[in-house]
């Protein structure tokens, strides 16, 4: 949208900063002039009533054209690469892994030296944990960051960062970092501004002189960390007032009703983004908007900020995709992409944090019905935007799909759940998983989980027990679970250690800064001994990672699995299987998983369904050719096994 007022603004910044519109800086100037109009309104909707409004609008304007400035020319020319490939993020060929650089590769310096290892299982995209400052101890993991422009000591420098950035490019492998954009560590610069009185920084958190407005505010924001950290606000002594810490007490909300945060921030945002950032993974971005008398989640202003980032960000550094990690209820996710006008125009990659628990209940429960009842809300994801598809992250599973969905399935919702958690705590007579309860909030037995992908399948149990057929099962399920993320669109994101079959680490309960959430036991410390064994045959080690290996080779040889918004359901013709369609003008693929601890019979007639019937399948995970067969015949599937079948006929 073109507006004069705006576009004489924009005449006069260039003016001032000595850019030319006409030739050198042409590109920028379009961009800019694409992208005012949205930010102006957007900050307007937030600030209009704030007396420093239109200083903090220009300063912002500033921060585009300096990152703009400053951004190097291989980046600039990586920009122009990626937008020729229109939608880059979502092709079939990028896999992730997402690490902890200290636990993996012991820091920085010695992190170029593991790339190969990590070429050679297929990721071409890190996600390195949170890396910058963070006082030890009072941490999250680094998520709360004390300053967020200096590398933490313990993982090197800058330089670093941005050496190893430059070997990954040279790989042609991309990079992920978070900004935590929701809070600061107590310890960071502003909070200890605010702390010794400076009322400027005291603008940028959430204080308050007494418990009034504390109180009624914790009547509708639900806990985060009810065990651990309970109650959303902190009392700091030095000023006898209560300040909003929404996580645990040592990280500060920021306050985004201030223009000025939001400046800062963007700033820090494109310091990221100069570093050679391909994916920026905005940190808890459903918080990041209070209102008194809301659960403080999901609030629409929140969406405004995040469209705001993503204008400036289209301007200055437009290579640099978006990625939300709002994991919040199926519906909610689903906004991040943007919705009504601003469709496809916000965060441009969410976690599929649904799919993933839902994955889960059906390894549990050997059923895909409630698994099946949450897509008609996942397929509403918009076109040129992608999920990012995982089985493990770093943190617990959220069983935050909607009860409805549960009901749909013909389930009590609450004693599902309490199967679910009773299941991979390891509490159920049956279950072989061990995991652990995470965040149980007394008040509403709410609970998530935490244990690796391994433990959870039921591999550390088995070997314990020595039982070989149980780790044989336990592999097939890592496996099965791996490959159902892996196809259904989206850029995969491996947990380190998965691809190694890492069991729980319990080491974390003898460290004081780490021992209060048991998180850490799904968080390895890589031991490399191990890893080799990944490279001699008949280990766990080995068929776990060459699976995985072939799993990504094979996602990258078929286009279809690129996402363009192809994905297709198949009528639930057997409920232990999951099964759906990718499918481009030229290839169709069926996905078929087995959740079952039984062989799966699947009639035939559910490869006939579609406007093309099938007549002969080529599975391309055993190299197995099947002729689609009678309706009343049956495709067999093993357990906990899949096919992967491309029509070939
Ligand atoms: C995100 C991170 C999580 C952290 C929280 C607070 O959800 O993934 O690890 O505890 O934000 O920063």
């Amino acid at each position: 949208m073109f507006t004069y007022d705006r576009h004489i603004q924009l005449k006069n910044l260039f003016e001032k900063n000595k850019l030319c519109a006409e030739n050198k800086d042409a590109l920028l100037y379009a961009r800019f002039e694409a992208n005012i109009a949205g930010i102006y309104e957007r900050f307007l909707q937030l600030y209009d009533q704030h007396p420093n409004a239109t200083a903090c609008f220009e300063k912002l304007l500033q921060v585009i054209i300096n990152a703009y400035t400053q951004r190097p020319a291989a980046l600039k020319q990586r920009d122009s690469e990626k937008e020729k490939k229109d939608g880059w993020f979502l092709s079939n060929e990028i896999t992730g892994m997402s690490l902890y650089v200290d636990r993996f590769a012991g820091n920085l310096k010695s992190m170029p030296s593991k790339l190969s290892y990590l070429q050679d299982l297929g990721v071409n995209f890190l996600h390195l944990m949170p890396i910058f400052e963070s006082p030890e101890g009072e941490s999250d993991g680094g998520y709360a960051v004390s300053d967020f422009r200096k590398v933490a000591t313990r993982f090197g420098t800058v330089q670093d960062l941005q050496q190893l950035q430059q070997s990954m490019q040279q790989r042609n492998m991309y990079l992920m970092l978070d900004i935590v954009l929701n809070h600061t560590s107590h310890q960071h610069e502003w909070a200890l501004k605010a702390r010794q009185g400076n009322k400027e920084y005291q603008d940028y958190f959430y204080f308050y002189d007494n418990r009034d407005l504390p109180n009624q505010f914790e009547q509708r924001m639900p806990e985060v960390f009810p065990e651990s950290a309970p109650g959303s606000f902190t009392y700091v002594e030095e000023l006898n007032k209560w300040v909003m810490t929404v996580f645990h007490n040592y990280q500060w909300d920021l306050n985004y009703t201030n223009p000025a945060v939001l400046v800062a921030m963007m700033d820090t945002v494109f310091f990221y983004a100069n570093l050679g950032v391909d994916v920026l993974r905005i940190d808890a971005p459903a918080f990041i908007w209070k209102q008194l008398g809301t659960s403080c989640q999901n609030l629409p202003q929140a969406h405004t900020l995040l469209q705001i980032i993503k204008h400036c960000v289209q301007t200055a550094t437009p290579g640099m995709a978006l990625l939300g990690e709002a994991i919040v209820a199926p519906a909610a996710i689903i906004k991040y992409f943007g919705s009504g006008n601003r469709i496809a125009n916000e965060c441009d990659v969410a976690y599929n944090a649904t799919h993933m628990a839902l994955q889960w209940d059906a390894l549990a429960t050997g059923d895909t019905k409630v698994m099946l009842a949450a897509q008609p809300i996942l397929l509403q994801k918009p076109y040129g935007t992608t999920w990012l598809t995982y089985t493990r992250c770093h943190d617990d599973i959220g069983l935050a799909y909607d009860d409805y969905m549960i009901q749909q399935a013909g389930y009590n919702a609450y004693e599902h759940r309490k199967y679910l958690k009773e299941f991979y705590s390891g509490t159920h007579a049956l279950s072989p998983a061990r995991g652990a309860l995470f965040s149980v909030n007394p008040k509403t037995q709410d609970a998530r989980i935490s244990g690796s992908l391994a433990s959870l399948c039921g591999l550390e149990k088995a070997l314990e027990e020595n039982n070989a057929a149980d780790i044989e099962v336990s592999i097939n399920k890592i496996i099965l679970m791996q490959a159902h993320s892996f196809f259904l669109g989206g850029i995969p994101m491996l947990f380190y250690g998965d691809e190694a079959a890492y069991t729980n680490d319990y080491s974390y309960l003898n460290d004081n800064g780490k021992s209060y959430d048991n998180r850490w036991m799904h968080r390895p410390v890589i031991d490399w001994k191990k890893n080799e064994r990944t490279q001699i045959k008949n280990t766990i080690e080995h068929r776990v990672f060459n699976a995985t290996q072939q799993l990504i080779k094979l996602r990258k040889k078929l286009p279809a699995i690129a996402d363009h918004k192809n994905l297709q359901w198949a009528t639930p013709h057997n409920t232990h299987v999951a099964m759906y369609l990718r499918s481009t003008a030229t290839q169709k693929i069926y996905c078929a998983f087995n959740f079952s601890h039984e062989p799966a019979y699947l009639t035939w007639y559910a490869f006939k369904e579609n406007t093309t019937p099938a007549s002969k399948l080529y599975d391309c995970w055993t190299n197995t050719f099947f002729n689609v067969g009678a309706d009343h015949e049956y495709l067999i599937i093993p357990p906990y096994h899949f096919y992967i079948l491309e029509v070939v006929e």
